[in-house]
């Protein structure tokens, strides 16, 4: 089957890696790749949207790279999205496309371990439009064992946002430890291993770096992402939204 790969960064490339193993013929678009590159999208059977999906400068999640794929792909080719993006973003593109065949799936590797991450994965999530079966088929060839888990797309979007959410929340809580260490001369790293140690915590995510806080391709703009979303809903997620007011605060390089 031909492939279309929207997006050559750390998702896309993964996607290539194993995708293309298993005797599929792969497009990649990408503007960066040159202009023979983009926005081809005809001879193929199955588009995977792994585009960058930025903050806007209110910090929301801009879905305009990910419409921009879906507008160039022909209504009847079925569209996996695995760009992270906002529950408006996928309303709006609900609406701005109602004749297109699109699937979400929440993508969780990590940019420094992308393609050994992806290539590890045990279970995938898909949101339940009507050719999950297409996808679920597609994967199960590549990778055995796979568990499927099917549910609403609205609540695989809030998923991965809360997934990341809590984890870039579990590294301010950590530096939180480690300023008090600090000020009191006892020692972070034993502190660190005492609370991490305890299986309900873990120990991911305790590490504090000489930049401070979080920075990365996800958890700066995901955090952002999803406090705007809550705030369109007069949701305040006070909790996240003081993660990311002393993250700006510790961080020397974001
Ligand atoms: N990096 C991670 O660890 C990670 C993990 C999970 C999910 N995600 C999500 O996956 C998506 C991609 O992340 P990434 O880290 O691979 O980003 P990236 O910045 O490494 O790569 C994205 C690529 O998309 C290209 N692009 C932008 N608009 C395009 C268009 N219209 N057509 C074709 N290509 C286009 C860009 O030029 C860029 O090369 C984002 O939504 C991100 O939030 C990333």
């Amino acid at each position: 089957m031909n492939i279309t790969i929207a997006g050559n960064g750390f998702v896309g490339k993964a996607h290539q890696q194993v995708l293309k193993y298993n005797g599929h013929g792969i497009n990649m678009i990408d503007p960066l790749l040159g202009p023979k590159r983009v926005y081809d999208y005809s001879d193929t059977q199955a588009v995977i949207v792994c585009v960058s999906t930025p903050s806007a400068e209110d910090g929301s999640c801009d879905v305009e790279n990910v419409a921009d794929v879906i507008r160039d792909t022909d209504p009847s080719i079925p569209i996996l999205v695995k760009s992270t993006i906002s529950l408006e973003g996928w309303r709006g593109l609900m609406l701005a496309f109602p004749e297109h065949h699109i699937t979400f799936s929440p993508e969780f590797l990590r940019a420094e371990t992308a393609v050994e991450d992806f290539r590890n994965i045990s279970h995938l999530y898909l949101s339940n439009n009507d050719d999950f079966n297409f996808w679920h088929n597609l994967f199960s060839e590549v990778f055995t064992g796979l568990k499927t888990s099917i549910h609403a797309p609205e609540a695989l979007i809030l998923g991965k946002y809360f997934r990341n959410a809590f984890l870039a929340t579990k590294v301010s809580f950590f530096n939180q430890i480690y300023d008090l260490c600090e000020r009191t001369g006892v020692e972070y790293k034993d502190v660190a291993s005492i609370v991490g140690s305890d299986e309900r915590i873990g120990d991911s995510h305790t590490h504090v770096t000489p930049d401070r806080g979080y920075g990365g391709h996800c958890f700066p703009k995901d955090t952002s992402a999803i406090v705007h979303t809550a705030d369109r809903f007069d949701v305040a997620l006070e909790l996240i939204e003081s993660s990311i007011a002393y993250n700006k605060r510790i961080r020397k390089q974001v």
